[in-house]
């Protein structure tokens, strides 16, 4: 039988714990042991950012990150994206620009962007379209991806 160890971390500012394989992926301790399946699976060769969490201050891409790599860190994933009931601004924007179609790349992509905004708080149009590079819309719905970022970007700053 294969070695375990426990691992611990923050998952959406909540302490949790999981019995994992040395080998084994993020991704899939979250969906399968941690019930977060907002992080989707698509590639799983870091391509397509589907899996993408934010993980201590950096976007990520779960399915090439191992869960012992995680001891002591702080992840977010989009589930931890709303505050008390109310979306993130993000959220918000992509449900009123249309930046989705199918929507499989949304947590994804609006987890990404959570981090360029914290990078970036006044990104230009360019800086959206390099900041998201690494995420891939297969329904190709990037004119509106940017449009929601855009207007999440000017609903933080006016909050602030
Ligand atoms: S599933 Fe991780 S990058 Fe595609
Ligand atoms: S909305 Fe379908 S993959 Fe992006």
């Amino acid at each position: 039988m294969a070695k375990t160890q426990k691992v611990s971390f923050k998952l959406n500012g909540k302490p949790v714990e999981a019995t994992v394989e040395a080998r084994e992926l993020l991704i899939y301790t979250l969906r399968e042991k941690l019930a977060h399946t907002g992080p989707h699976i698509g590639c799983e060769t870091s391509h397509c950012g589907a899996c993408t969490v934010d993980l201590d201050g950096m976007s990520v891409k779960s399915c090439t990150v191992l869960t012992v790599q995680c001891e002591g860190a702080e992840l977010t994933t989009i589930e931890g994206m709303e505050q008390g009931g109310a979306l993130h601004a993000l959220q918000q924007a992509f449900h009123e620009e249309h930046g989705l179609q199918c929507g499989y790349c949304t947590p994804g992509m609006i987890t990404r962007a959570y981090r360029l905004l914290k990078e970036n708080p006044n990104p230009s149009e360019q800086d959206i379209r390099k900041g998201i590079a690494g995420n891939l819309c297969r329904c190709t719905g990037y004119q509106n991806i940017v449009k929601a970022v855009q207007s999440a970007a000017k609903k933080l700053a006016a909050a602030r």
